[in-house]
């Protein structure tokens, strides 16, 4: 285990957003982010109401070296202040996961430094480390707009897999069903708005995975449901749309709640951990309010306590990577410039895989 302060600048490029961060990991563990920039690329894609691979490849390339230079700028480094250099390798869009691979083993051959590979899905599980300094173990949710998943984090590079969803990830049931009822993208934050004034009881919905006892997570029914809904009200007025997507959050952030309950009990009955672990979250959805709210509901009654990352670290961002990497190369680990992009990297490798999840290019 190496003891000095480590200054680590990072690449993320897995999906939409261009990312740079220069971190710095002190010799007592705790982490400090010195620049963080990104540049998200929803311009290019709201047109398509998704993101289109090839156009994400582009953008990366025409704006990494930019970002990186502002990143060292920010940091007022320079590449030779640098103990080590981390970019995503997977999961996510190949061609966005090559163009920041390919630069990070660019700046590591030319400037001998260590270069780390790092799993996205390991960046969002340790953004607690640098932003709270919590250290394992906790139960991780991870709401993005590619994964949802339950992960037991019980050390750095021990991760179990609790539950992930078997077909939509929850941001992207928000993302159809937006689209479906002719709202902006990302869906999300629309349907939250919408769905202020509207009344979550109108529409009855199913309750996906009810009488699953295993915590894996369901959303294309509710969202055929929904769509079923939305067709029988047609025309749909704006009462009807905002009815709609409260009912449609109501269900959604009811079953995510439902699948974590049971995700608890799954982890203290498997792992029984001394006293009551944390509930760390990630990812977009972080930022819903009334999933935040039922949150807390939760994770007071059973006594968890919870923690949630500020919302420009939950969603995609370098820092994240560049503390995974840093946590890594603290424990003295490095990987070859041979190391391959993956769009495809499950964090828990020993799990199988679950029909319809981690699809190939999806976001993390
Ligand atoms: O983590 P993220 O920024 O990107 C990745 O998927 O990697 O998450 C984006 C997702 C989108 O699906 C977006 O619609 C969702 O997070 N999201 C929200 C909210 N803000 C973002 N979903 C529900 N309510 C929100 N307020
Ligand atoms: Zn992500």
């Amino acid at each position: 285990m190496q003891s000095k302060t480590l200054t680590l600048l990072a690449i993320e490029t897995s999906c939409d957003e261009t990312a740079a961060s220069v971190v710095r990991r002190h010799e007592d563990g705790t982490g400090q982010i010195v620049s963080n920039i990104v540049r998200s690329q929803l311009k290019e894609h709201a047109a398509f109401g998704g993101v289109v691979p090839e156009i994400a490849a582009r953008a990366h390339i025409e704006n990494l070296d930019t970002l990186i230079k502002a990143a060292l700028t920010d940091a007022n480094i320079t590449l030779d202040d640098l103990n080590g250099i981390g970019a995503t390798a997977g999961p996510g869009l190949i061609g966005g996961l090559l163009v920041g691979m390919m630069t990070a083993k660019a700046i590591a051959a030319v400037k001998k430094i260590p270069f780390i590979a790092v799993n996205h899905l390991e960046g969002h599980a340790l953004t607690v480390g640098l932003t709270h300094n919590q250290k394992p173990p906790y139960l991780l949710l991870l709401v993005s707009g590619g994964h949802t998943q339950l992960i037991w984090v019980q050390d750095i590079g021990r991760y179990t897999r609790i539950g992930s969803t078997i077909d939509d990830a929850l941001g992207e049931a928000f993302d159809k069903t937006a689209k479906l009822l002719g709202l902006g993208y990302p869906g999300g934050p629309e349907v939250e708005k919408w769905a202020q004034n509207g009344d979550p009881n109108r529409f009855d919905l199913p309750k996906p995975l009810k009488a699953n006892k295993q915590p894996n997570f369901s959303f294309s029914g509710l969202k055929t449901a929904l769509r079923q809904k939305a067709q029988k009200c047609e025309p749909l007025s704006e009462q009807d749309i905002k009815d709609l997507c409260a009912s449609f959050q109501r269900a959604l952030i009811t079953s995510v709640i439902d699948r974590l309950e049971l995700g608890i009990k799954n982890v203290s009955t498997r792992f029984a951990p001394q006293k009551a672990f944390p509930i760390v979250v990630a990812g977009g959805v972080a930022a819903n309010k009334s999933l935040r709210a039922e949150l807390e509901h939760l994770t007071q009654k059973a006594n968890h306590p919870l923690i949630i990352p500020p919302f420009d670290l939950c969603t995609d961002n370098a820092a994240m990577i560049a503390w995974a990497a840093a946590e890594h190369l603290s424990r003295g680990h490095q990987d070859p410039l041979t190391t391959p992009a993956r769009s495809r990297w499950p964090l828990d490798e020993q799990s199988t895989p679950i029909l319809g999840s981690g699809k190939a290019g999806a976001k993390a």
